[in-house]
């Protein structure tokens, strides 16, 4: 048996190699039998830190995720009760390389989630605490929070913030890969309303990261926030209510050979929106109809007949449609017919192709929509497939200067994301799809106003280029901060930063 001080020497030897030689993923990693070190007594878990093995309900709870298409795979899951805790799963994961993934709401996508292997769940979802102080007009929220969580309570205190469009991922997470959504016009994105994180890093310390702590910290955290550290609590600035919380929807539905004539209608005229609009349209499967629709969901943050002034051009196509005036807290439950519990429905496999828009091209629209129209009529098994076009306005977020943060895409006012679901097991359908959205995700570049295929890090598929996604300028500064918050690439699996650049 070796002696303790030749296993410190080997021990610290493999620091020096690590700083300089770890593979840039771990996918490679060899698998470390993790349940001897997690059920060891010498580990001291806190009282309501509880740790499962596969074939149990806890086990199952802890590594749901939203898509099962390529997913990350797990042989462990712990749900930490506090920070120190997180911080122990760190020092450990760090000293025994073993993987570990930060699981928020488990609504991740990316490709490079795939790699990740054989490791184990760190499970923040029942971090659900949320704190508003109106005085401080801050909304203060724990990892496991998902956006259902908190609109009746802000809405009940006389508050409300910018979200993303579903109920289902987690505020956190949404938040750290920038958050863009309806009220992007208004307050920029998600990120843009966050005053401060606590952050466990990947030296296991527990840091508040803001702009007056740790700023160089803080600026990527803005924009490549799942490369540093697992974040235990965020706080955000709130508005108070306006128009009484009252918010106008509006919900159209139009048959696929009337698609033009919609995308004609948004360039012409909601090419430069105000603020206040917002609109999701969505290409699908109708099964009451049995067709192709188009479907135009809009919110107006303002009154009624100001929305019904604004929106005449889309009221004028004389579609079928449903409006209703409801309350901030609403929205997303009374939109687009049911669309939010049809799409956070989990454990579906799921492929996702998604891009920046920075101007609205009827013609692009319009090619990629008869794309997948046929895709509808040949691939049965695709039905549950959605081509999403999100028309947002871009006042706040182009507001605020580039250079005040990593997130390198304030030009953008538009996303496609074609969001392709088969039953598991219909290969036929699986292939298909591939190829379809590699063509959409082409053809939409060519129309999107950017010279390259630019694409947010929340919807990006994770099989672009790191400049695509994080943007050439900003990379030089995030591998910086990578090297130096990061070292040994611990956050390696969630569209992963590089430690040097070039
Ligand atoms: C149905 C749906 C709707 C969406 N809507 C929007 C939208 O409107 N706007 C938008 O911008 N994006 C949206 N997204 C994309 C979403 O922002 C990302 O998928 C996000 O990563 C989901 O976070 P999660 O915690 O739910 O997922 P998870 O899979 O739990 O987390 C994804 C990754 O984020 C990191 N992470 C999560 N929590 C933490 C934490 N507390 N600390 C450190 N790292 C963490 C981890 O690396 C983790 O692997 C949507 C996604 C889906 C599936
Ligand atoms: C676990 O217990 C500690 C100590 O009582 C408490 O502070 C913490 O909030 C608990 N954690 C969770 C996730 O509920
Ligand atoms: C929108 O505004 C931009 C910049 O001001 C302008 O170039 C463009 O022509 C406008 N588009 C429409 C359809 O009005
Ligand atoms: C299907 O189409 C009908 C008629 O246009 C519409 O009322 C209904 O809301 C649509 N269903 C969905 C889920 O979009
Ligand atoms: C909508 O209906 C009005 C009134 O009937 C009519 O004048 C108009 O031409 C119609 N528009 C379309 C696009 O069908
Ligand atoms: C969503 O709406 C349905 C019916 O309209 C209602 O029963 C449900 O409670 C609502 N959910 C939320 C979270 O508001």
């Amino acid at each position: 048996m070796a002696r303790p001080w030749i296993l410190s020497i080997i021990a610290f030897i493999g620091i020096l190699t690590n700083a300089v030689a770890l593979p840039q993923d771990y996918g490679d990693l060899p698998t470390v039998d993790l349940k001897p070190l997690l059920i060891d007594p010498v580990r001291k878990w806190s009282a309501n830190t509880t740790v499962s093995f596969p074939n149990s309900p806890a086990f199952e709870a802890s590594t749901e995720r939203w898509t099962i298409a390529d997913p990350p795979t797990y042989i462990a899951a712990i749900r930490p009760g506090t920070e120190g805790d997180i911080s122990k799963v760190i020092n450990l994961a760090r000293s025994r390389r073993f993987p570990f993934l930060t699981r928020g709401a488990g609504h991740g996508y990316s490709a490079s989630l795939g790699k990740f292997q054989h490791g184990l769940s760190l499970d923040l979802s029942q971090w659900k605490s949320l704190k508003i102080d109106k005085k401080a007009q801050t909304l203060t929220v724990g990892p496991g929070v998902t956006f259902a969580d908190i609109f009746d309570p802000l809405f009940n205190a006389g508050f409300y913030i910018q979200t993303g469009s579903c109920s289902c991922p987690s505020m956190i997470g949404v938040t750290i890969g920038g958050g863009i959504g309806r009220l992007m016009g208004k307050y920029g994105l998600l990120m843009d309303a966050l005053q401060s994180v606590r952050l466990v890093g990947a030296d296991g310390k527990v840091k508040t990261v803001s702009a007056t702590s740790h700023p160089d910290l803080w600026w990527g955290v803005l924009g490549a926030g799942a490369n540093f550290g697992v974040i235990t609590s965020a706080t955000y600035k709130i508005h108070p209510l306006v128009n009484n919380g009252d918010v106008f929807l509006a919900d159209f539905f139009l048959p696929a050979s009337r698609s033009r004539e919609y995308f004609d209608m948004v360039e012409t005229y909601y090419s430069n929106a105000s603020a206040n609009v917002a609109q999701i349209v969505i290409g699908s499967w109708n099964r009451t109809t049995n067709s192709v629709q188009v479907g135009g969901n809009w919110v107006y943050y303002g009154p009624e007949e100001e929305a019904r002034r604004e929106l005449a051009p889309v009221f004028n196509l004389n579609a079928t449609s449903v409006t209703r005036v409801v309350k901030w807290n609403q929205i997303i439950n009374r939109s687009g017919g049911g669309f939010d519990k049809f799409v956070c429905q989990p454990n579906q496999p799921r492929s996702l192709y998604s891009l920046n828009q920075k101007i609205y091209s009827a013609d692009g629209y319009q090619r990629g929509f008869k794309k997948i129209e046929k895709y509808f009529h040949d691939y049965p098994g695709g039905r549950d497939t959605t081509l999403v076009y999100e028309i947002f306005p871009n006042q706040a977020v182009a507001a605020v200067p580039d250079d005040a943060t990593s997130f390198p895409w304030r030009d953008f006012k538009g996303f496609i994301q074609t969001n392709f679901a088969w039953a598991a097991g219909d290969e036929v359908t699986a292939k298909a799809s591939e190829k379809l959205g590699e063509e959409l995700r082409n053809d939409f570049s060519a129309t999107s106003g950017y010279s390259e295929q630019a694409i947010f890090v929340n919807y990006a598929r994770g099989d672009e280029s790191i400049e695509n996604v994080y943007g050439k300028r900003k990379l030089p500064r995030l591998a910086k901060l990578k090297k130096k918050y990061d070292p040994s690439n611990l956050f390696a699996y969630n569209h992963p930063l590089p430690t040097q650049y070039p």
